[in-house]
């Protein structure tokens, strides 16, 4: 079968989070299974863009309500990534070097998207799935079916993975002028709540839905920002697929970014000496152990928790422990996290901003990692701690309870708490350290843990079966 993905990220093109991992490792792993798998993203002015090399493939020229506009396909030439690699090149929307947090991203997503579907109408053939991601193309589905200009497309069947249902793409009735001419007894098919929204859109037009862990897939019924009942409604074509991680990035044994790499033989020694670079790099004490948190600094991800986990855990269990947080997101957590800088007894850091290869040394030298998310589709971070011998301290919610199993069960390896409440997470805390002070049971579970297989060779087979039952 051959495959397009359409998405705003793409690792290593564009990553702001799981999303540009997820589309950076999905389309390698079903070229491996035999199908052709192909990316198409904006052309945004990122490193990897200059640092390879391209080729046209096509040119055209269409329009945003009355803006119209000229634009260019390019492709990767090497096959580096191990799959088909487009880019959409929109000058004046898309040149940008950040992927989201314009005022203009409405504008930018949709002639995107119109792009995108103007392009695939050129193609000599059909592919055989157009599978979007997320509300960035969520208005694809609707376009190929109903854009009297794209109706030509419209058996080419279409799967929208949500990967994210906070954000939805919200746009006012009278930005349905960007769109092109369409039926308007459809109108319905982009409402919801009374005004457009692309992921209801893409939802409904969609002719299979996905989310990245079967846990979320149940909890957007009853908390999606207000799609409840569209999940509700629309749950025969729905399915939750669990992410996987791509072994060969997040590989403690191979991993470029690391400059001690290690397996599970070596696991001790090999978390050691990259604890003691962490530490000595942000002043910590290696005798202690070391709790990271790497993400997003959002609400979803109860990161404001962050300020009073650390301050009541060194108040309650004593300093008996190290803090490193790496994020960047709403400024008033970035500055209470920077703040307690001034306050820290050598146990206490924090980096504000996105850092790629201080997320893989954090996942390779802690010796914990904190994710209290109030929402968590899937998370990735905490399979990557897994793979790296790192203990997750998880809240009981969607995929953080579909990949950690509390200690205290059988054969059990994390700590799972129930509220992203400051209480819960200090709880967490202390029982981690307990855990530390216990060798035997410590080392066993980060076996355990790196034992566990959170390969995407099972995930890709149900895609495909999904994909083959469209056809
Ligand atoms: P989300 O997509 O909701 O942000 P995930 O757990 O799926 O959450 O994925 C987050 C990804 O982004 C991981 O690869 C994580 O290491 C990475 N990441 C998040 N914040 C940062 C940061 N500040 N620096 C480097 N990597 C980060
Ligand atoms: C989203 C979710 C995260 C998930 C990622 C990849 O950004 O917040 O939980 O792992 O997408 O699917």
């Amino acid at each position: 079968m051959e495959i397009l993905h359409v998405s705003a990220e793409c690792y290593p093109v564009a990553k702001a989070g799981g999303l540009g991992d997820v589309v950076g490792a999905l389309p390698k792993y079903l070229q491996d299974a035999g199908h052709s798998a192909k990316v198409v993203m904006p052309m945004y002015r990122t490193k990897f863009l200059a640092a390879n090399e391209w080729d046209v493939v096509h040119k055209g020229a269409t329009n945003l309500g009355d803006y119209f506009f000229e634009y260019t396909i390019i492709k990767e030439k090497t096959n580096k990534l191990g799959f088909d690699l487009y880019l959409v090149d929109i000058n004046g929307l898309l040149d940008r070097e950040k992927i989201y947090g314009y005022d203009d991203d409405t504008q930018r997503f949709t002639a995107f998207q119109i792009t995108v579907v103007d392009w695939l109408s050129a193609w000599q053939h059909r592919p055989d799935v157009v599978h979007v991601h997320d509300y960035h193309a969520g208005l694809i589905p609707f376009m190929m079916q109903y854009c009297y200009r794209y109706k030509h497309l419209a058996s080419i069947p279409t799967v929208i993975t949500i990967h994210n249902a906070q954000y939805q793409g919200w746009m006012t009735w009278e930005q349905s002028v960007f769109l092109p001419p369409y039926d308007d007894w459809k109108r319905g098919l982009l409402e919801w709540g009374s005004s457009i929204n692309p992921l209801a859109s893409g939802i409904k037009c969609a002719a299979k839905v996905t989310t990245v862990s079967n846990s979320y897939l149940e909890e957007l019924k009853f908390m999606s920002n207000g799609l409840e009942a569209l999940f509700e409604y629309e749950k025969g074509k729905s399915v939750g697929i669990l992410n996987g991680i791509d072994a060969e990035v997040w590989n403690p044994a191979t991993d470029k970014y690391i400059q001690h790499d290690f397996s599970i033989e070596t696991v001790e020694e090999g978390k050691a000496k990259n604890k003691a670079q962490l530490c000595e790099t942000f002043g910590l004490d290696p005798n202690k152990p070391l709790f990271v948190f790497i993400g997003r600094l959002v609400g979803e991800k109860a990161a404001d928790l962050l300020p009073a986990v650390v301050g009541d855990s060194f108040y309650y269990i004593g300093r008996r422990m190290n803090f490193l947080i790496l994020g960047s997101g709403e400024p008033e957590v970035e500055g209470q996290l920077n703040a307690m800088n001034a306050l820290s007894q050598g146990d206490y850091s924090s980096y504000i901003g996105y850092n790629e290869a201080l997320s893989h040394l954090m996942y390779a030298g802690a010796d914990f990692l904190l994710m209290p998310s109030r929402v968590e589709p899937c998370g990735l971070n905490q399979m990557y701690a897994m793979r790296y011998g790192t203990v997750p301290l998880v809240r009981n919610t969607g995929g953080l309870r579909d990949t950690v199993k509390d200690i205290s069960a059988d054969g059990g390896y994390g700590l799972v708490f129930n509220n992203a409440a400051t209480g819960d997470v200090c709880n967490a805390v202390w029982r981690a350290v307990e855990l530390y002070n216990n060798k035997k049971q410590f080392h066993a579970a980060r076996e355990r843990m790196m034992k566990l297989d959170f390969s995407w060779e099972s995930s890709v087979q149900k895609y495909i079966d999904l994909y083959k039952s469209l056809q």
